[in-house]
């Protein structure tokens, strides 16, 4: 696949939830919830994240001490891979956001939580979108699988069935993904790089990790508000993009 394929796509529907990052508005205090949030993580992800997810974090300049600037991000993020981490107001309705991850626009919001919610937002922030999600985006298969998922699921719009299917594809992949390498499980999903609570209920052994296996996948209810209680573990990034390929063949 062409790796730029689509990324200067003009957004349609999403266009109404683009805004601009003002960065220079971040106040002292907020770079250093940022700070602290990543400090938290690193030790953890530097034994049990994937190592994609870790050169990813280099790759694309994100730094310890400050909230990322998203165009110095996309600088670095987009001659990779095409992506690029897009800044939105918020929440998007299924056809904005699949609209954004067929165009390779990782819709990323620019609020960081306040220290008061250090360990759980309800909505999603800067730091669950870009230092949980956008590293990943700089590996070249990863990149593949995310923009092939958006268009599957962009063209299954009218089916709340199969929309609820690929939903849950997403979800043990992109947000509670894991991997094994070198005979461990290792994390790649942003609901485990981003959260403490989520990723050392998974070092611990507490979920059953599953082989990865689509179909059963497509069919695994999950709770958004409860730790996990299933993984699903691949053997390589292949392995998810074949899957989206293989969830078009049997749901579009
Ligand atoms: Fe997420």
């Amino acid at each position: 696949m062409n790796p730029v394929a689509g990324a200067d796509q003009k957004l349609t529907v999403a266009q109404p939830y683009l805004i601009q990052q003002n960065w220079e508005a971040y106040t002292p205090e907020q770079h250093s919830v940022w700070a602290e949030l990543v400090r938290r993580r690193m030790p953890q992800l530097l034994e049990h994240a994937a190592q994609e997810y870790l050169d990813g974090f280099h790759q694309i300049g994100l730094r310890e001490d400050i909230i990322p600037n998203l165009a110095d991000v996309n600088r670095r993020l987009k001659p990779r891979t095409g992506w690029n981490a897009t800044p939105v107001s918020g929440f998007l309705p299924p056809d904005a956001f699949f609209e954004m991850l067929g165009a390779r626009q990782f819709p990323t919001t620019t609020y960081i939580r306040s220290r008061e919610s250090m360990e759980y937002t309800p909505e999603p922030d800067i730091f669950h979108d870009v230092f949980g999600h956008v590293p990943m985006h700089a590996h070249p298969v990863f990149a593949d699988f995310l923009q092939h998922y958006g268009r599957v699921s962009a063209s299954l719009m009218h089916d709340k069935e199969k929309l609820e299917k690929m939903g849950r594809l997403f979800w043990f992949t992109v947000e509670f993904g894991v991997i094994r390498q070198n005979g461990k499980i290792k994390l790649y999903g942003s609901g485990l790089i981003s959260s403490h609570g989520e990723g050392t209920h998974v070092i611990e052994g507490r979920p059953e990790i599953r082989d990865f296996n689509l179909e059963q996948v497509l069919e695994q209810k999950f709770l958004v508000s409860e730790e996990q209680k299933v993984l699903y573990a691949v053997e390589s990034f292949e392995q998810i993009f074949e899957a989206a390929q293989e969830a078009e063949r049997r749901l579009a």
